[in-house]
């Protein structure tokens, strides 16, 4: 609008440049020109300063619209800004009410969840208890009275090893591992062909993909388990047919760490097969001191459950498991007489006092395993190069409560 404005105002002031000279100014015709040429500018210049009215008048009628839209909007403003400032008010008092309802609400969850964690505490310890009693379950009720009888099978002079027959199936096989690490297990076709060693038919020999550490390994149900060597807590299921490692696991609860026996100071996990089935022996997540108790299902390697038990690593030199409870065997300084002076039983029925004479035969030395085998009933142990078998004497044990 402005340019238009501005346009007839400068045409004026253009033609007026292109007025004649003065010295024609007598000539009549040239004044009636003139005249005229000045009647047609003041024609132009009134219907400039109509146009500049029209438009001022529009100007002044847009910026009056403008004025009011703008006061308009300053009340629209106003009103906005009390809107808003009233809103925050709410927005502030309702966060205060959140804020109330959720320390409420919370405070309910508090009593809720103690009262929920102490209820789910107790049923969880039944159901722990439950489990137990399923898993070490009345069909076995033995309990250790004495060691009746030793039979020296063999002489093998390495004073470290472990020895045994399938402690799960049904196979005459005897195995027999040497030393504290190693990867060679032979394995003779029964008892009688273990203690004459003929040539004829010799032993096979089976070189295993990892090597053993200490002499806690068992064969239960075709499978040797072991610990491997080089590794702190885990423990290989090596399929003895197929000749393959069938599965591994990772003992959990500090297993490992340290050696369980005193006199025994290769093994840091000791293996044992019971009528309950299979089981580790070893050191716990704290320093080094009391045995721990772990169940293993073989089939699938998980941990059933774990036990502390209060035998001490102190002067022991082995332990087995029969019917479900820990015996291990101490002996003072490593010489004899090696006794079993601490039992642990997950049930609570065998305790060191039913057991009054659990003397071993003497032996000069400590052992470097002791295993129970469930199938006879009968201690598999190494002592000083020498392959033993205790024979037993079981008593029927307290009926469980
Ligand atoms: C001013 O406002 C009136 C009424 O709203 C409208 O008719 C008119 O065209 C407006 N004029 C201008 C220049 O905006
Ligand atoms: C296994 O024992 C034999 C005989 O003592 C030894 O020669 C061999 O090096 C040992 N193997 C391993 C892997 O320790
Ligand atoms: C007891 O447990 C063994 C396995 O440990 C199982 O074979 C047997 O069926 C169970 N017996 C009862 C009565 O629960």
């Amino acid at each position: 609008m402005m340019v238009a404005l501005q346009g007839p105002c400068s045409l004026v002031l253009f033609l007026a440049a292109f007025l004649p000279p003065p010295q024609h100014a007598q000539d009549p015709a040239m004044v009636h020109y003139i005249y005229q040429r000045f009647q047609v500018l003041e024609q132009g210049l009134e219907k400039c300063t109509q146009t500049t009215r029209a438009y001022i008048q529009e100007f002044q009628e847009f910026s009056k619209n403008i004025s009011i839209m703008l006061g308009r909007c300053q009340t629209h403003t106003s009103e906005y800004k009390s809107a808003v400032d009233n809103l925050a008010l709410r927005v502030e008092r309702a966060q205060r009410e959140i804020d109330y309802l959720e320390y409420l609400r919370e405070a309910d969850i508090c009593i809720e969840s103690e009262e929920k964690t102490l209820a789910e505490k107790v049923l969880q310890e039944a159901e722990e208890e439950k489990k137990i009693r399923t898993l070490l379950n009345a069909s076995c009720d033995n309990m250790l009275m004495s060691i009746k009888s030793l039979k020296i099978v063999k002489k093998i002079m390495d004073p470290d090893g472990s020895w045994m027959k399938d402690a799960g199936g049904n196979s005459a096989k005897v195995y027999i591992l040497i030393g504290s690490r190693n990867n060679t297990v032979w394995e003779f076709a029964n008892l009688r062909a273990f203690m004459e060693d003929s040539t004829k038919s010799g032993p096979r020999k089976l070189i295993l993909p990892l090597s053993w550490q200490g002499t806690g390994q068992v064969v239960y149900k075709g499978f040797l388990f072991f610990h491997n060597q080089g590794t702190s807590n885990e423990i290989i299921k090596y399929n003895l047919q197929k000749k393959t490692v069938e599965d591994r696991m990772l003992l959990p609860g500090g297993a490992g760490r340290a050696p369980i026996y005193q006199h025994s100071l290769s093994t840091y996990i000791d293996l044992a097969v019971d009528e309950h089935g299979l089981w580790a022996i070893h050191s716990g997540p704290g320093i080094q001191g009391h045995l721990v108790l772990t169940k293993i299902e073989p089939d699938t390697l998980g941990v059933e459950h774990s036990w502390d038990t209060p035998c001490r690593n102190q002067d022991a030199e082995a332990s087995f498991l029969l019917c479900g409870v820990l015996y291990v065997v101490y002996s003072s300084g490593g010489q004899g007489p090696h006794r079993v002076t601490c039992v642990y039983d997950p049930l609570g029925t065998v305790r060191e006092e039913h057991l009054p004479n659990l003397f071993f035969p003497r032996r000069p030395r400590s052992h470097s395993m002791i295993h129970y085998n469930p199938r006879d009933k009968q201690l598999y142990a190494w002592n000083e190069g020498n392959q033993i078998i205790y024979k037993l004497q079981t008593k029927k044990r307290l009926p469980l409560k």
